[in-house]
């Protein structure tokens, strides 16, 4: 298995182009179910879970062309997938592929609304909270869908297709709202939904299956309304920049010290993080072609943070702001709401110097002078780029196992990192 070696101390100088958001691209690549036309996506980045979902939506009889390389592509610029799902196949995904990534129970909605039927595993459990799927199904079954729990799977039926309805959310998910604006999108009238969450990757969905001939509006705010049509046509569409990569980058140049741009980032795509990385201590400046983040000399600043749907403080961006927070001078304090169990990386962060107490949601961190480099390793994606941005602050060696993680939403990390001066490499075997 990979692992990243890096070695702490360097500062970051120079840029760091942004990838397309994985959370953007998997609704997206899922929204190719609800029409028999392509879907041509740009700006895709190269990740596991991208081939991974690629896979997925093959069992479904779902056709995914990828163009080769043109004279003077970069490897780090974006791809582009030609999506057919000109015939649908089979309507039931398998508990092996589900338990593999969460996000694919998404192609629930868009079978139903297509085909009338869908038999889609329960997801099971999950390294960040119990994570049910209730308000999905409530969505659907909103839209009049007849659903059933048999053997382990969620079975949806709508014969006649799914009707227009209204959905309120009783609590903001980001699951819920892609799955209520897909079956919506296809369905018989007009729905609304309230509570919806507000992501900017609600919006990108919504631009896109507005290309596709959908008429949403509203998205973007807590009540989107949706009026159905018959049938949707292939489209392209490119995927918007990152904003947790963008953040997670900000955060190391903000631990490391230096001078960074973050090239094609969005500042209003993770406004409430640049403001907090400003009270940080850290320089954050918009600029023509992305966002300029620099720490020179100042030490950082504890802050007090609590992690809420956007336009609050991503929950995906948590740890990562816990691992900067482990060399403050002084004492910061970290909320999490959206997620129950999502602290594994406080026992990794401490094998490192960091001092974090738990006290139920919230994480109490006491700043050290110095973190010093050992071998860790993580069980979700945003905990174990969390390691890596302490590593970068540590002294001598940290080597970050189980990279696999990483590789599921983070574009060659380490060449990244590396072009800006970290030394870091990764480890095959
Ligand atoms: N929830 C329920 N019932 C449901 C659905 C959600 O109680 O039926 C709860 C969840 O347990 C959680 C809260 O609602 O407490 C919010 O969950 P949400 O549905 O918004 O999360 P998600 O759609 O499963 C997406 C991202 C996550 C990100 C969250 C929150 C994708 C593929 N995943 O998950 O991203 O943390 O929204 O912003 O878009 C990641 O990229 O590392 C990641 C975990």
């Amino acid at each position: 298995m990979d692992r990243i070696r890096i070695v702490g101390g360097r500062k970051l100088n120079g840029t760091i182009p942004i990838s397309g958001a994985k959370n953007a691209t998997l609704p997206l690549m899922i929204a190719s179910l609800l029409t028999d036309e392509t879907l041509v996506l740009d700006n895709v980045p190269r990740l596991a879970d991208v081939a991974l979902l690629q896979r997925i939506l093959g069992n479904h009889g779902v056709d995914v062309m990828v163009p080769g390389k043109r004279p003077g592509d970069s490897p780090l610029d974006g791809q582009t997938l030609h999506i057919s799902a000109k015939r649908i196949v089979d309507t039931t995904a398998p508990y092996e592929l589900v338990s593999k990534m969460r996000a694919s129970f998404w192609v629930f909605a868009p079978l139903v609304a297509r085909m009338g039927e869908a038999r889609v595993s329960l997801p099971g459990g999950c390294a960040i909270g119990t994570r049910p799927v209730d308000l999905l199904i409530m969505a659907l079954e909103n839209l009049g869908a007849e659903i059933e729990i048999e053997g382990g799977y969620v079975v949806a039926r709508a014969k006649k297709g799914l009707k227009g309805g209204e959905i309120r959310f009783p609590k903001v998910t980001v699951g819920g709202t892609h799955t209520a604006l897909m079956g919506a999108a296809l369905a018989n009238g007009t729905t609304v939904i309230e509570n919806a969450a507000r992501e900017p990757e609600i919006g990108d969905v919504a631009d896109c299956l507005n290309k596709m001939g959908a008429k949403i509006s509203g998205a973007g705010t807590s009540r989107i309304v949706v009026e159905g049509v018959a049938r949707l046509n292939g489209a392209r569409h490119s995927v918007l920049p990152d904003r947790i990569e963008t953040g997670t980058y900000a955060m190391a140049v903000a631990m490391a010290g230096g001078d960074v741009l973050l090239e094609g980032a969005r500042p209003e795509l993770l406004q409430s993080a640049l403001d907090v990385l400003t009270q940080a201590g850290a320089t954050v400046a918009a600029t023509n072609n992305g966002i300029r983040v620099a720490r020179n000399g100042a030490g950082i600043n504890p802050v007090e943070v609590t992690t809420a749907p956007f336009p609050g403080f991503a929950t995906d961006l948590q740890a990562q702001l816990m691992a900067l927070m482990s060399k403050a001078k002084g004492t910061s304090h970290i909320t999490e709401t959206i997620f129950e169990n999502r602290f594994m990386h406080v026992q990794e962060l401490a094998r490192l110097g960091a001092r974090i107490t738990l006290n139920g949601e919230t994480a109490t961190i006491h700043g050290v002078d110095r973190l010093r480099g050992a071998p860790v390793m993580a069980t979700d994606l945003r905990a174990s780029v969390s390691l890596v941005i302490a590593a970068l602050a540590a002294d001598g060696e940290t080597t970050v196992n189980r990279v696999y993680h990483l590789d599921r939403g983070f574009e060659r990390l380490e060449d990244k990192l590396g072009r800006c001066g970290a030394a870091i490499e990764r480890v095959t075997g």
